[in-house]
């Protein structure tokens, strides 16, 4: 009874509590398994972002619900922003769900199992399903931290929850509840932990960490919190990379800009969703910014750091869009070169303002757009990386890569993904690489030999 499959829908974010979940159960004794096949628990933690993403985790929820029928010991848990959102009326639409845990409950998974699993053993299968949503009163413990694991190369550190911004198409307020952060000497004590294990490279997560601690933590010399944590952060030994997602474009500020030309640590790479090119949109949106502005900021953080690399969110088919809105996100999109972006198709969210507007923009027409923003980016991303073939790039070495023999995974500090010979020892070094190769996603190319320790065995 304690084989446990956590199967992950959506963000970093979520991926951080999975992984979290995970190592908490596993110090409880539980074992964590690869396959959902294998398992007695099956978790599914989930999102609400778009309806697609909660349609999937209903439908793999009444699939597995089948195989709970024919073995009712097997358990099944919701977690996280779907289990928040919906709440009980998960329940009533799956009766066999036996846990529905919210976005502050993580934490709490492991007691919760072993209340199941001992009140199956007491009374036979089929215990009172648990509902557990409550705020958590001392919230900002229920924010996730790193407390025992395996090493990790890169890791996610979360630094604060929740979001306090009105975008009317966002239900995150209401999932992730208001925002509240972690003390910087709670995240730096576990950063040091963590590189003292191995880790190289920290990516801070937060719904909007450039709002990190505004409340709690007072501007010294006028930097924000935030900066404050990234500078603490890259005096730390042994520490190679930050980075750090999801800022808000307001929240960019000059100590920010300025951090980046002064931080060596801060990688150049900056995901800064836009949602859209038209400022009769984004104010539809509630986006406290203009178009010209962000192009601004994109300006301003290319003089700091020309060697930049720029990533986004945009939804097509916000209602009211027209065809000219959305040709103007074209054009921005195109004139800023997003190196990467992440491309959504509205979809409304009950209880946020924009659910009260039509959704006028057809289905075709959403998914028409999304095809020709995808276009342009592939372009761009290939043409990026291709710029790269016959440099010299400092990789990050993560891993085996999944396909060949010999073969391992790495990132520039733009954040592209490469692929080249090299040793298992060099896991976790940063080394020099010449690119070779290029495609739209992936950078091939060989350890470079000047000024490097390859690791690489040399027959004798
Ligand atoms: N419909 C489509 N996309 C959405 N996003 C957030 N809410 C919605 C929605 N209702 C997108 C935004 C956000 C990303 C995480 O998800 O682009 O930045």
């Amino acid at each position: 009874m304690n084989r446990v499959y956590i199967k992950t829908y959506g963000c970093q974010m979520n991926q951080r509590d999975s992984e979290q979940v995970a190592c908490d159960l596993r110090s409880r004794g539980y074992s964590i398994v690869q396959h959902e096949e294998d398992a007695d628990v099956v978790l599914l933690n989930t999102c609400s972002v778009r309806d697609q993403a909660e349609q999937k985790a209903i439908g793999k929820a009444g699939h597995l619900a089948r195989r709970k029928r024919e073995n009712p010991n097997f358990v099944l848990g919701i977690l996280g922003c779907m289990a928040q959102n919906r709440g009980s009326e998960l329940l009533d639409r799956l009766p066999d769900l036996d846990l529905v845990a919210g976005t502050q409950k993580f934490h709490r998974v492991p007691d919760h199992l072993d209340n199941l699993i001992a009140s199956m053993n007491a009374q036979g299968p089929r215990p009172t399903s648990i509902l557990d949503l409550e705020e958590e009163l001392d919230s900002q413990n229920a924010i996730n931290s790193h407390k025992a694991g395996e090493r990790q190369v890169s890791a996610f550190v979360s630094i604060m929850q929740g979001c306090n911004m009105k975008c009317t198409f966002c239900i995150v307020p209401k999932t992730r509840g208001p925002e509240r952060a972690r003390p910087i000497a709670h995240i730096i004590q576990e950063v040091e932990t963590l590189v003292a294990n191995g880790t190289r490279e920290v990516t801070l997560l937060g719904q909007i960490v450039t709002s990190y601690g505004r409340r709690e933590i007072p501007f010294i010399d006028k930097k924000s919190p935030f900066v404050q944590l990234l500078e603490q952060l890259n005096e730390i030994d042994g520490l190679e990379r930050i980075r750090f997602t999801s800022p808000h474009p307001r929240g960019f500020k000059e100590d920010l800009v300025e951090a980046y030309g002064r931080l060596d640590k801060l990688c150049e790479y900056a995901h800064l969703p836009v949602q859209s090119g038209s400022d009769r949109i984004l104010k539809a949106m509630n986006r406290p910014y203009s178009v010209d502005r962000y192009m601004q900021l994109v300006r301003d953080l290319r003089a700091v750091q020309p060697d930049m690399y720029f990533s986004t969110d945009i939804i097509v088919g916000f209602p009211g869009e027209t065809d000219q809105d959305f040709q103007m996100t074209c054009d921005m999109f195109e004139e800023i070169g997003f190196d990467m972006a992440f491309i959504f198709k509205y979809s409304p969210r009950s209880g946020t303002p924009a659910a009260e507007l039509h959704d006028d923009v057809p289905k075709t027409v959403k998914e028409e757009r999304n095809q020709i923003l995808l276009k342009i980016l592939e372009k761009q991303s290939r043409r990026r990386n291709a710029s790269l073939v016959g440099t010299i790039q400092e990789i990050l070495v993560e891993c085996p890569a999944r396909k060949g023999e010999g073969m391992f995974m790495g990132r520039t500090r733009g954040f592209r993904k490469v692929i080249f010979p090299a040793s298992q020892r060099l896991i976790g070094e940063m080394v020099d690489v010449e690119i070779e190769e290029s495609s739209v996603t992936t950078l091939k190319g060989r350890l470079s030999l000047t000024g490097v320790d390859t690791g690489m065995a040399v027959a004798t």
